[in-house]
């Protein structure tokens, strides 16, 4: 393939979630979720409150997608807009704001990518032990079936849950996130109830005989040393496995990697795994798999026998490296290293690239525009890759810049911006910016 039908073959788009963008956490039926809890319960400075306001600039917001030219768009749909209590009575208004994203986007022309669950969970499930409980797989499954019914042939594409790793590990053992847990036990069973969700929602879109493709979004880390010591590989192998391996090993053959799971089963007595869901687990393995990738992680070894898996390791910054103001390293070859070894586990499978993207503290000038020349630059070398890995067989289909506008990042407020289209926070006016304008010129190649 060359570089021309590779350009031709992946879908140019970008991604947000409802929570991050929407704002109206308390408009028309939503009921509360875990997010609006945590910022109540935390006093960050900042909250989901209003967002960027998107639900109620969505026509323009939709508008500006357009104007840059996007191929997709990816979303997710709160759970809470749909089933205020989790379960039980739909709320139509909800459906409603959904329905007009659906239908904009298709009259369009772009694509629209359905995330179903981008971690805000509805309060009463949380209530009742949110995703540790086993009980949420069916409720989000009654969740999923009502999308699946409601947009059948309008939404193509669909993502079942974004980067469980994340959430097992900022909710479940760093207490970053809701339900601020330090727990490995709970963290491990957690990850379980997440890979049986998706598999069953899965299954119940072939059951349906939905049109068009479903898969789970990851963001697995490539993990790189820098001494080639035995114990900084040893330490290099758990870190992949525990960021990484863990959910695409389960993504895409169904079962965990064996060490990990021996590990975890001795040290914390997780995860109880049932018969039948490793079955479920086998039998529905999506479409695709999503791969959010922001950076690889480089390691050294620590305390390599110590029960806390965190504590096998620590993170090394590598000198004359590329860093945010976050700390995050810019690293475009890490998505080819991950990618080609993921090929090399598990053959060919077809890949989404559904966030990729730089926060950083881009600043608006006095005439509301936004010259984020550092943004432009990341995703050339990005998009520059993911091309050039297509020409050499990966079979990437799709390519999603996080994020669409800027948005809440979760737990850095608003002054991390990610997006293509920049917002005045004081005002909500929206414009382009210097990155957009690239990003339209890109996609038409012009
Ligand atoms: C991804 C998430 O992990 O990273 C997004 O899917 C998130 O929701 C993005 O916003 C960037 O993370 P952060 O912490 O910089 O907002």
């Amino acid at each position: 393939m060359t570089r021309e039908e590779a350009h031709k073959k992946i879908l140019w788009g970008a991604a947000t979630a409802a929570y991050q963008v929407e704002g109206a956490a308390f408009c028309d039926g939503k009921g509360k979720n875990s997010w609006d809890e945590y910022y109540e319960l935390n006093d960050l400075g900042y909250d989901g409150t209003v967002a960027v306001d998107h639900y109620h600039r969505v026509e323009e917001d939709l508008k500006l997608f357009h104007e840059i030219g996007l191929q997709g768009y990816r979303f997710s749909v709160s759970w809470s807009r749909i089933l205020p209590e989790g379960t039980g009575k739909i709320n139509p208004k909800g459906l409603e704001f959904y329905d007009y994203i659906v239908d904009s986007l298709n009259a369009y022309g772009i694509e629209p990518y359905l995330t179903l669950y981008h971690w805000d969970l509805p309060l009463p499930l949380l209530k009742k032990g949110g995703w540790l409980n086993p009980e949420v797989i069916e409720n989000f499954l009654e969740y999923c079936r009502i999308l699946f019914e409601h947009f059948k042939s309008r939404v193509r594409l669909w993502a079942t849950i974004n980067e469980p790793a994340s959430e097992v590990m900022e909710g479940y053992i760093q207490g970053t996130h809701p339900p601020q847990e330090k727990n490995y036990a709970h963290a491990i069973q957690v990850s379980h109830h997440y890979n049986v969700a998706s598999a069953s929602a899965i299954r119940l879109f072939r059951e349906m005989k939905m049109e068009g493709k479903i898969g789970i979004v990851l963001n697995p880390m490539p993990v790189d040393i820098l001494e080639e010591t035995e114990e900084n590989k040893q330490a290099k192998e758990i870190a992949y496995e525990y960021f990484s391996d863990w959910y695409i090993r389960s993504a895409l053959i169904g079962e965990y990697p064996q060490r990990m799971l021996e590990f975890c089963k001795k040290t914390y007595s997780a995860p109880e795994i049932r018969e039948e869901e490793l079955a479920l687990m086998k039998e529905n393995i999506g479409d695709y798999l999503g791969v959010n990738y922001y950076m690889r992680r480089v390691v050294k070894a620590e305390k390599l026998d110590s029960p806390d898996i965190e504590e096998k390791f620590s993170y090394v910054r590598v000198p004359g490296g590329n860093y945010t103001k976050w700390g995050w390293e810019i690293y475009p070859y890490g998505i080819a290293n991950l990618l080609k070894q993921i090929y090399n586990e598990y053959g060919k499978k077809e890949i989404i690239i559904s966030e990729n993207g730089i926060g950083f503290d881009d600043c608006m000038d006095e005439n509301g525009y936004f010259a984020d020349d550092e943004r432009i630059a990341y995703l050339k070398q990005h998009t520059d890759i993911i091309e050039e890995l297509c020409t050499q067989g990966i079979d990437i289909t799709g390519y999603y810049v996080w994020s669409a506008i800027d948005l809440l990042s979760w737990t850095n407020g608003y002054q991390k911006r990610y997006g293509l289209v920049g917002v005045d926070f004081d005002t909500m006016n929206r414009s382009i910016k210097k990155s957009g304008e690239w990003y339209r010129k890109f996609i038409r190649q012009e």
